[in-house]
């Protein structure tokens, strides 16, 4: 009899449920007024009472176990239905949520910035809408300069004094009237251009420009300095300095990375030569630092730019430019990975 009711037990121990069906089927069996306990305590009388201790301890044991069994197993069945009444079923998968990505071009943008900033430069940033003295005229481009012409630039309204700026030199004139050398400064943004949209050419654009002040700067640091990011951000380590012409620089230089003629697009992007043009540089010409209060004699500086969606196309191999600028999810999300 005793044995019996220790399999009772057991059983009880065991019993699990997750519907208030079954709870009550349970607890009726065990607890209810035809139960299984009604029938034990009624055996109890007839039990003899040498034994009457024994047997009364494991009923009352399976009394307990049966009753706090029904308790928990109704209360775990009534919070699941609170949670469900506030929060639906909370044992449903989530729903995919749709991250965003970012543009191809702040991507590169920020790869310039981590490699420049590793080797002392800090950013400055400057309006888009400039005066003539910042984006001109400190740069060496008084009025009438021919070089002005370059730049196709985009007046406002009919007051030749407030434009887009053309390039980010304007930042690196207002960094240099607010700051003495030395100086290391990148200045990335936006620049504008009254140019025709193609593939290869858009009215908007990004740069990123470099300017280094201090005494005895020279021509090899502009090199070094720029053979350093080359390697960081393309792998490759072999740079081409060509003779050019900037109004603010003297002397000047286009700068050309080797890039190498392994597959056809090396070919293509290279026109056949191998080297590819990505900024312009030079030795900051003295009349520019004399026009942003920064002494001549004492001083020397480089400064360099580059077009951000230039590289953005070489890294990624976009074929057109105006791609940057279209928000096309489809594009813009093949930059996920790239957090
Ligand atoms: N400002 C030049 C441009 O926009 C680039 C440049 C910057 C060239 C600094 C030389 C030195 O084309």
């Amino acid at each position: 009899m005793i044995d019996k009711i220790k399999e009772h037990i057991e059983e009880v121990k065991a019993f699990h449920a997750d519907n208030k069906e079954k709870i009550e089927e349970f607890r009726i069996k065990y607890l209810g007024s035809k139960g299984l306990l009604r029938e034990l305590f009624a055996d109890f009388k007839t039990v003899p009472n040498e034994m009457k201790k024994d047997f009364g301890q494991v009923i009352n044991q399976l009394k307990t176990i049966a009753e706090e069994k029904v308790a928990t197993l109704q209360e775990q069945i009534e919070s699941k239905e609170v949670a469900k009444g506030i929060y639906g079923d909370l044992t449903r998968p989530g729903e995919p949520v749709t991250l965003g990505s970012r543009h191809p071009i702040s991507i590169v943008k920020n790869q310039i910035i981590d490699i420049f900033s590793s080797v002392g430069f800090n950013v400055s940033e400057g309006p888009e809408i400039e005066d003539d003295w910042h984006n001109f005229t400190a740069l060496n481009l008084p009025e009438y300069h021919p070089a002005r012409d370059m730049q196709d630039t985009f007046f406002i309204q009919t007051n030749p004094d407030v434009l887009l700026r053309t390039h980010t030199s304007s930042v690196q004139v207002r960094y240099m009237e607010n700051n003495q050398p030395p100086i290391r400064t990148i200045s990335p943004g936006r620049v504008f251009r009254n140019e025709d949209i193609s593939a290869r050419s858009h009215c908007i654009f990004h740069q990123v420009e470099g300017l280094y002040i201090d005494k005895d700067v020279s021509f090899a640091d502009l090199k070094q300095t720029l053979l350093y990011f080359t390697k960081e951000m393309f792998g490759k380590s072999k740079i081409r300095l060509r003779p050019s012409y900037f109004p603010f620089t003297e002397p000047s230089a286009e700068i050309d990375i080797y890039w190498g003629l392994k597959t056809e697009t090396d070919y293509r992007i290279t026109k056949g030569t191998g080297w590819l043009e990505i900024g312009g540089c030079g030795m900051v010409d003295p009349n520019v630092l004399k026009n942003c209060g920064i002494d001549a004699d004492e001083y020397t500086g480089f400064a360099f730019g580059m077009g951000v969606e230039r590289i953005a196309m070489l890294l990624y191999q976009i074929g057109d430019i105006r791609m940057f600028y279209e928000n096309d999810v489809r594009f813009l999300e093949q930059f996920k990975s790239s957090l």
